[in-house]
């Protein structure tokens, strides 16, 4: 199993599909639509949200696959499109065994910035190999800030970026590079590239989402913290932060996590570049 959960994948669902770039989403479609190839392998899939995305902007009826080796996400996906969907449980390591048989198109949402450089680079390799374009979205690129900066904002991004270099089961991830590995390589491999910016804008709307990240993220700078004196100064944030939705504590967790104002409208701005999902690229044939 990945870790990653249903509930919090559908928490962020909403700040993803506002942070889709409509253009690289468009251009997706119409890759995935301009052969004669009719299937679309969503890798990675969690429980479907590329599906839920792509879609009902379709023009012609597209198969789609959905990849991913934790059985509890895919147990969902299926629950939720039944029939909708073909599911396959794998191993993306297993690059060779990916079905990429009759494939105009694969997806990937949030997940690139989990890789390594030697996993990226299989993967192109083995694509590169068929005649499929790649739609790769929201990879975080390192860049967050709140709408009321706070003095500990740098070392909180700076140990989350910190976080994400660690091994995500494919080798010791790139992070907030993965985007800029993944378009070089695609370039190599003779991919006509274009990236754009998707960032996640949570407000007081998104607060399930913002306060589960904030959470996340204060859990993963304190486990990531080297210095004494830098975790002993993170430490009333985060215990600020983990209070997040503890009954009384909500309001003012709320307060504090967003560093907003009771009664003003709470906002972060995390900045992700879809790498392929913000990068949608078609092979030069
Ligand atoms: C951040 S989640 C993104 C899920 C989904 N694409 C979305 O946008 O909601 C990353 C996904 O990659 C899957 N994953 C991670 N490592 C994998 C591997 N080695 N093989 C297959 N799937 C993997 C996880 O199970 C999880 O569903």
């Amino acid at each position: 199993m990945s870790g990653f959960d249903k509930d919090w994948l559908a928490l962020r669902e909403p700040a993803d599909v506002r942070a889709r770039n409509q253009a690289l989403l468009k251009a997706a479609i119409e890759a995935a639509e301009s052969t004669s190839a009719t299937a679309i392998l969503d890798i990675g899939c969690g429980t479907g949200s590329t599906f839920r995305a792509l879609s009902p902007r379709l023009r012609k009826p597209a198969h789609f696959r959905l990849f991913d080796y934790d059985p509890r996400l895919l147990d969902e996906a299926q629950r939720q499109h039944g029939n909708a969907v073909e599911i396959i449980q794998g191993d993306l390591n297993q690059i060779g065994a990916l079905p990429l048989a009759d494939i105009s198109l694969v997806t990937a949402s949030a997940l690139f910035d989990l890789c390594s450089e030697e996993f990226i680079r299989r993967f192109v390799a083995r694509l590169s190999q068929t005649a499929a374009s790649l739609y790769a979205a929201l990879n975080y690129d390192g860049r967050m800030r709140w709408s009321k900066p706070h003095p500990l904002d740098e070392a909180v991004v700076a140990n989350f970026n910190a976080h994400q270099l660690g091994d995500k089961g494919f080798g010791f991830s790139l992070g907030p590079r993965a985007w800029e590995t993944l378009t070089a390589c695609l370039k190599e491999g003779g991919y006509a590239t274009t990236t754009a910016e998707s960032p996640w804008v949570m407000t007081a709307d998104d607060r399930g989402c913002s306060c589960h990240s904030s959470m996340a993220w204060c859990a993963q700078c304190t486990n990531t913290l080297s210095s004494t004196r830098t975790r002993s100064a993170t430490g009333p944030i985060s215990g600020a932060r983990w209070s997040i939705g503890t009954g009384a504590y909500a309001r003012s967790a709320i307060r504090i996590s967003w560093r907003s104002a009771a009664g003003e409208a709470a906002s972060c701005r995390i900045s992700e570049r879809k790498l392929q999902s913000n990068t949608i690229s078609v092979p030069i044939l």
